[in-house]
């Protein structure tokens, strides 16, 4: 038995001395002092030993089980270190290295131009107002004195939710709001907001738009200080030396009406392909706000006057950046949005 032990010994201090790394070092500590160990098994055979052998036998395999106990510890502090220091070079950080800068994102163009306009009127002391994009037949068009049969109300321009809800085909239903909410204290607003149409996307139409509707109401207020209000939006966003013209037009909600045009940025007003040669381009319509909108919304038009504007977004932007198409605007292509930084 005792050549057994030794050869046993000897195995496992071999064994132990080539071990790589602290799963092999277990995985020889339950090979040899495990349960089933080998030399557990021998401390088990003892029964069959004659009683004089037996004790001194005993005392050998814990000897030997001592031994290879002491060798795993010592070998186990050696590859613990090892570990360590290959752990430490490998997942060593370079704290010099320059950091991950996250992409920061950008507005788009769309965005840009309504906060400039936003920035424009909010400079004159307009406040913002704003309304649902889904609104009633009586905000969108009766309170703004639209007939009965006006065209507009047509299934075939306007999206209706049902008999009495729409998808508001303009931002005026929001000066119906800001009216009836208000009265009888002055107003001065602008509304910017999303715009739905039924109509076939192409290079110069859109189902959804933006607009920013504007409104003033007053005390003595007159179409002087709307078209004083216009010519400084339209200098501060298109030029300095930018003029405006206001042809007659009609809209149901103001009377008299006016489209606002101006002098074309590109050739100054001379007439050239980016104005149709007229020297002149469309931004905007506007009016005196109609006494019957005015009344149905709780201001007596015999004491107060109103004016008030509305011009897309999407046509400010086209003109300001000269681009051709709409469609550019909702087709997030980055080769595009990337021009805007
Ligand atoms: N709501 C009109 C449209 O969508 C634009 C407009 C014209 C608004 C004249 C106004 C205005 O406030 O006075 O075509």
């Amino acid at each position: 038995m005792q050549d057994q032990i030794d050869k046993i010994l000897t195995q496992a201090m071999e064994k132990i001395k080539q071990v790589e790394n602290s799963k092999l070092l277990d995985e020889i500590r339950v090979q040899f002092l495990g349960k089933k160990g080998e030399l557990t098994s021998l401390l088990k055979n003892l029964g069959s030993l004659s009683a004089e052998l037996r004790p001194k036998m005993g005392a050998l395999v814990n000897e030997a089980k001592q031994k290879v106990e002491a060798e795993i510890e010592k070998m186990k502090q050696i590859i613990i270190a090892e570990e360590m220091k290959m752990k430490f070079s490998t997942e060593r950080i370079d704290v010099t290295l320059p950091g991950r800068v996250p992409k920061r994102g950008y507005k788009h163009p769309l965005r840009i131009v309504q906060d400039e306009i936003e920035e424009i009127f909010l400079g004159m002391g307009f406040e913002i107002a704003e309304g649902p994009e889904i609104d009633t037949d009586y905000h969108n068009f009766k309170a703004l004195n639209f007939g009965d049969d006006h065209p507009a109300r047509d299934e075939q321009d306007t999206l209706y939710i049902d008999d009495n809800l729409l998808m508001r085909t303009h931002t005026s239903p929001v000066q119906v709001r800001t009216m009836q909410q208000k009265h009888p204290d002055p107003i001065r607003v602008i509304c910017p907001g999303r715009v739905f149409r039924r109509d076939t996307i192409d290079a110069t139409h859109s189902p959804q738009f933006h607009q920013v509707e504007g409104l003033i109401v007053d005390k003595g207020v007159r179409f002087s200080d709307l078209i004083g209000v216009l010519k400084l939006f339209a200098q501060k966003m298109f030029g300095q030396d930018r003029e405006i013209r206001l042809r007659p037009s009609f809209f149901p909600f103001t009377e008299p009406s006016a489209e606002v045009d101006v002098s074309c940025m590109m050739c100054g007003g001379q007439g050239c392909s980016f104005c149709g040669k007229t020297g002149w381009l469309e931004i905007l319509g506007s009016g005196a706000v109609h006494p019957n909108v005015l009344k149905m919304s709780g201001y007596d038009p015999e004491i107060y006057t109103g004016y008030a504007f509305g011009m897309g977004v999407e046509r400010i932007a086209l003109l300001k950046y000269r681009i051709n198409d709409i469609r550019l605007l909702f087709e997030n292509d980055v080769r595009f949005l990337h021009q805007f930084k």
